[in-house]
């Protein structure tokens, strides 16, 4: 049997989430996340704490690192418009589903939006936009600091994915990770390396 595959959180990035989490707004969404659908909450704080994982070891700030790790929990909002039968769904989606699906990063945008969260309103449209086939835009917003902001948690989110179990999909070995992140990113590259080496 494979071994599991774990990404490999450090107690500086427990301490960064915690205090994230007791943020009132933040809280307040994701309690609405955790009614509509536990597994997307659950995924929603490990890419937050992932986020911030990869973001520590990239370009940016310690200041900026709370705010990263908000933007990551709260990439998925647009998902408490996706119904749970899609969300659950054991095997491929239908077109109508998949284009229901598809909508989660717009439907992000808008929530969070609503209530003045703008900046983690564009992380959450553009957190699809670092891989191929991606959407809602199948071009990505130019180089601004919230588009790299985007791609960090785009990647966190493509990581989470891959390593834990899914209704329709087991969690996966580390080379399978690597063979996947090398296909299917398409942010920069050497951050992919910089994902791997916190995989094991
Ligand atoms: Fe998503
Ligand atoms: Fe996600």
């Amino acid at each position: 049997m494979d071994k599991k595959t774990h990404i490999n959180y450090t107690p500086i990035v427990s301490g960064i989430i915690k205090q994230a989490l007791k943020i009132e707004r933040v809280e307040e969404y994701l309690k609405r996340l955790a009614t509509h659908h536990k597994d997307t909450y659950a995924h929603s704080v490990r890419v937050g704490m992932c986020s911030i994982l990869f973001a520590r070891s990239s370009e940016f700030n310690q200041r900026d690192l709370q705010d990263i790790a908000v933007y990551g929990v709260l990439h998925d909002m647009g998902k408490l418009y996706v119904p749970i039968e899609i969300l659950d769904k054991n095997g491929p989606l239908d077109t109508r589903e998949r284009d229901i699906m598809n909508q989660h990063p717009r439907q992000g945008f808008l929530e969070l939006s609503k209530f003045g969260d703008s900046l983690a309103g564009l992380v959450a449209v553009g957190h699809h936009e670092y891989k191929k086939n991606s959407y809602p835009r199948k071009q990505r917003r130019d180089d601004s600091s919230v588009s790299r902001i985007s791609e960090i948690v785009a990647l966190a989110d493509i990581c989470d994915a891959l390593v834990h179990p899914r209704a329709y999909k087991p969690g996966m070995n580390k080379s399978t990770v690597e063979r996947i992140l090398r296909e299917q990113f398409t942010g920069n590259p050497q951050l992919i390396n910089l994902a791997l080496s916190h995989i094991s």
